[in-house]
């Protein structure tokens, strides 16, 4: 396993410190003001924060937030943040409306050691996302030492996140080390069986994880619109259900159904008997589904199971139909195989859990994997909310805050903002 070099006491006591924080959160309009809607992503950026603050060092945040298309879309400023970061730290942070230039290097040279200043959105400068040089430089010119504490956005080759570490000393948040350690345990040692279950409405962004976790897991379960793609390739009629399937142009171009039917081929699983071996399915799909003619529908009578292998398709009703949670036979059969795990790892709902008609296989995945003694870790922003409403989210041995950059570690790369944090002694 790769080393990160994790930020210390003896490396920023008395330093002014760059941290990159992801502070990509949800903001609501309350009375014409933008207030934080939640705050799991600033909460976990705090003990690296508190850190800096007891080693009387200057901390100096930037983050992103949304995806701005110019600097005058003030609903994307960070200053609602400075403000709820002040009550959460229970002292001021002031914040700089200006990212680079004079004024941030005035406020740095008033600043107080053991203080913390929030810089501007990163994002209403385009030089972060093209990882301009000359910009991370102005980034790196306010500080003497760079700490990575925003895991979710490593997986972007943007100046503050890549371009910075070229100018200053780089270290790994607390935060940062102890998700990429949780998401490294499950690539490298664990406990078996490991139960990877992905769902969710896109194929697209997990198709990375899921090759490479297929080839580490003793078994993969699939539910939400992902599965549409594994029933297609299965040869089930799906209707008028959801489904990824060309994606992209040309050389790129991704038909996701293939790329189902290539994983169900390549990952297969053994019995061993007496005498011999019985090859098994390691990729497992829906055996049922609860379907209705909108994702709206809220009339139960409407509302449809579809026995996939004893389903006679009545041609009229069933056209109509959208599938929209895994059924009540699949939910049982998934609940056994995450009640022997030793590992689980779940990335996305198995179906509208949103809508309380299709909300029965995410709420019972989740009370199977709270149940299990297994080591659990689950991730996305989709699967999180999708706890909290359940009231499981506290239950879990891990909860990763970051969507995409979990998945494109899961999928065994090396992000580009993890590089730079590598030990170089290993
Ligand atoms: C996220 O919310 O996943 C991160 O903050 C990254 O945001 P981005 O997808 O806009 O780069």
């Amino acid at each position: 396993m790769f080393k990160l070099n994790t930020v210390t006491p003896e490396v920023i006591k008395s330093k002014t410190v760059l941290v990159r924080v992801d502070f990509n959160v949800p903001l609501t309009e309350v009375r014409g003001k933008w207030q934080v809607a939640d705050d799991r992503r600033l909460q976990r950026a705090l003990p690296t924060i508190e850190l800096l603050i007891k080693n009387h060092a200057k901390a100096v945040l930037i983050s992103h937030l949304g995806r701005p298309k110019t600097p005058e879309d003030a609903k994307y400023s960070l200053e609602p943040i400075a403000k709820h970061l002040t009550e959460k730290l229970h002292l001021p942070v002031t914040f700089v409306p200006a990212t680079v230039g004079q004024k941030v290097q005035d406020a740095v040279r008033q600043q107080q050691p053991g203080t913390v200043l929030l810089l501007e959105n990163l994002r209403y400068h385009k030089e972060e996302k093209e990882n301009d040089s000359d910009f991370a430089k102005q980034l790196a010119s306010a500080a003497e030492v760079y700490i990575n504490e925003a895991f979710s956005a490593s997986h972007r080759e943007h100046a503050s996140v890549v371009g910075v570490t070229e100018y200053l000393p780089a270290y790994a948040g607390l935060a940062l080390t102890e998700e990429v350690s949780a998401l490294h345990a499950l690539m490298e040692e664990p406990k078996r069986p490991f139960v990877v279950i992905l769902g969710g409405a896109k194929i697209s962004d997990k198709v990375g994880a899921l090759q490479n976790l297929s080839k580490l897991a003793d078994i993969v379960l699939i539910g939400g619109a992902a599965a549409n793609n594994f029933l297609k390739a299965e040869g089930f009629e799906i209707y008028r259900s959801f489904v990824e399937e060309k994606v992209g142009a040309g050389a790129a171009e991704k038909d996701y159904s293939k790329v189902a039917r290539r994983i169900i081929t390549e990952h297969k699983t053994e019995k061993i008997l007496k005498d011999g071996y019985i090859p098994l399915p390691k990729i497992l799909y829906p055996v049922d589904v609860v379907a209705a003619p909108s994702l709206d529908t809220r009339t139960e009578s409407r509302v449809k199971i579809v026995d996939l292998h004893t389903h006679m398709a009545d041609q009229d009703e069933s056209v109509q139909l959208f599938y929209l949670d895994i059924g009540p036979k699949t939910r049982r059969l998934y609940a056994e195989i995450i009640a022997k795990a030793g590992t689980v790892f779940w990335n996305g709902p198995m179906g509208v859990w949103e809508n309380p008609l299709f909300a029965a296989g995410t709420k019972a995945v989740a009370q199977a994997i709270v149940k299990t003694t297994a080591t659990t870790v689950i991730g996305g922003g989709d699967t999180i909310s999708a706890s909290h409403h359940f009231h499981v989210e506290h239950k879990f041995s891990y909860v990763s805050a970051a969507g995409g950059a979990a998945l494109e570690l899961l999928s065994g790369e090396v992000l580009p903002g993890i590089k730079p944090l590598l030990s170089k002694t290993t």
